[in-house]
């Protein structure tokens, strides 16, 4: 099981490494590579094994086409339902799942062919594990909440604004803002405007939106009830790439203006920067008024592979082996790795300093760790202090402890799990 995972984990990641090729890096290699991968056998593995209420259907929402609330390609956005028990009935906990975004007319293009633009290529079922599993000891604090995983299929963080839209037969929807609004009063409506307790995550593109929208959850929820936010790999920073080209930068920048996402963005921020810098948490996350949790490996493989050395960026190949895995980087490529932990450290120092901010930032090779058993809570997965992610982020939700938590510098910890492109 646990290695029908992990091979479930390298999938998605080159998923996720396809959906920010829509960056234009070498789109085509991923596109064959995701297309020859989902044809192999493993992906009805993976879900066969499992338990039959792991699965959970796919819902529309179905309120979203009156109020054009639509997928990239104009299908109705989707999420997936499990009901709270017991002493969880009135607790909500959101996932939001990541994949990039995409910034430019052909990227989205793309995008709308695949389930990251349109439900209708979605799966109709997904297992639940990680932070979203009902098995208690997989997911000690959270296990008996009504869970909600939101489908991704807007390509801006729900962010998006339909004025962007070009009206001259491009068809693509940008309707992110509105597909959270949607979102919201739906998921309000079948309980959750009962809540005692809630809490905002997601992955990635996702753990950003659920930051983006962090204070705007707080503001529809009750106002007695405890509401938080998490962020999962999602601390995407804005860093010259090893040719010193700001290649983060500007890629935010084509999705800011292709998609209109500045009024979903923070106030102060904009206000203060005027510009696509505040899709970058440093930039807004201090702002918040609610408290955050943030989840981040200090050598985030994605922004490691997109960020700091894009395709792009080493066309000699210099690169290519430490990208596929950390254990083959030389110690000058191991130094520069240093150097993009120190970044992400400087840029949490102001958000450590709020009280009722918290942090696990793990020396690891990885990307996402709160939605899969292996790294959120088993014998095996990371570890810092002794404790697991999901003991840290309980301890954090449930104020049995301040929990601001920063790992050594790679290779310290001998608990991580790090990525291995090559093998397969
Ligand atoms: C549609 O119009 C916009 C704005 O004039 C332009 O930038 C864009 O290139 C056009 N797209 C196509 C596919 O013609
Ligand atoms: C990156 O920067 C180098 C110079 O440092 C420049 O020659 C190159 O064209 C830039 N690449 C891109 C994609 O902008
Ligand atoms: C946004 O504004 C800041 C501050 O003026 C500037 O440093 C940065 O380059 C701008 N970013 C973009 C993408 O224009």
């Amino acid at each position: 099981m646990a290695n029908q995972r992990l091979r479930a984990l390298l999938r998605w990641t080159k998923w996720a490494d396809w959906a920010i090729a829509a960056v234009g890096f070498t789109i085509i290699i991923f596109v064959l590579t995701f297309f020859f991968d989902s044809s192999s056998t493993d992906g009805a593995a993976s879900s066969v094994n499992l338990p039959a209420s792991d699965l959970v259907d796919l819902t529309l929402l179905h309120n979203a086409k009156d109020r054009g609330a639509l997928c990239l390609d104009g299908s109705l956005p989707g999420y997936h339902f499990q009901k709270g028990f017991g002493s969880g009935s009135n607790n909500w906990l959101l996932h939001i799942e990541g994949g990039g975004w995409c910034n430019t007319i052909e990227s989205c293009s793309t995008r709308k062919t695949t389930a990251l633009g349109s439900s209708n290529l979605m799966e109709r079922q997904v297992s639940f594990s990680g932070i979203l599993s009902s098995d208690p000891s997989q997911n000690p604090d959270f296990f008996s909440w009504n869970k909600v995983k939101i489908r991704y299929c807007d390509g801006a963080s729900f962010a998006g604004r339909p004025e962007s839209e070009f009206k001259n037969g491009t068809n693509l929807f940008f309707r992110g803002q509105l597909i959270w609004e949607a979102l919201m009063d739906e998921l309000l409506s079948v309980g959750m405007s009962n809540a005692k307790q809630a809490f905002l995550t997601g992955c990635s593109a996702g753990g950003l939106a659920a930051v983006v929208h962090c204070d705007d959850f707080r503001e529809r929820l009750p106002q007695h009830a405890t509401v938080k936010c998490l962020a999962d790999a999602s601390f995407f920073l804005d860093e010259s790439d090893v040719q010193g080209n700001r290649t983060m930068r500007s890629f935010y920048d084509d999705v800011f203006h292709l998609q209109g996402v500045a009024k979903s963005l923070d106030k102060n921020c904009l206000s203060r920067m005027g510009n696509s810098s505040c899709l970058f948490p440093r930039e807004f996350i201090k702002n918040i008024r609610t408290p955050v949790f943030i989840v981040n490996p200090a050598y985030d493989f994605w922004q490691i592979r997109n960020i700091l050395v894009p395709d792009v960026s080493d066309p000699q190949g210099y690169w290519q082996t430490c990208r596929l895995n950390i254990h083959s980087c030389n110690p000058n490529q191991l130094e520069i790795l240093k150097g993009f932990r120190n970044s992400l450290l400087n840029a949490l120092s102001e958000f450590q300093q709020k009280n009722e901010a918290g942090m696990f930032v793990n020396s690891c090779y990885i990307h996402c760790q709160t939605w899969m058993a292996e790294t959120w809570h088993s014998p095996s997965s990371p570890r810092i202090n002794s404790k697991t992610i999901a003991e840290s982020v309980g301890d954090w939700y449930f104020n049995r402890g301040a929990v601001k938590l920063i790992d050594c510098p790679y290779p310290c910890n001998p608990t991580c799990y790090n990525m291995d492109f090559t093998r397969h």
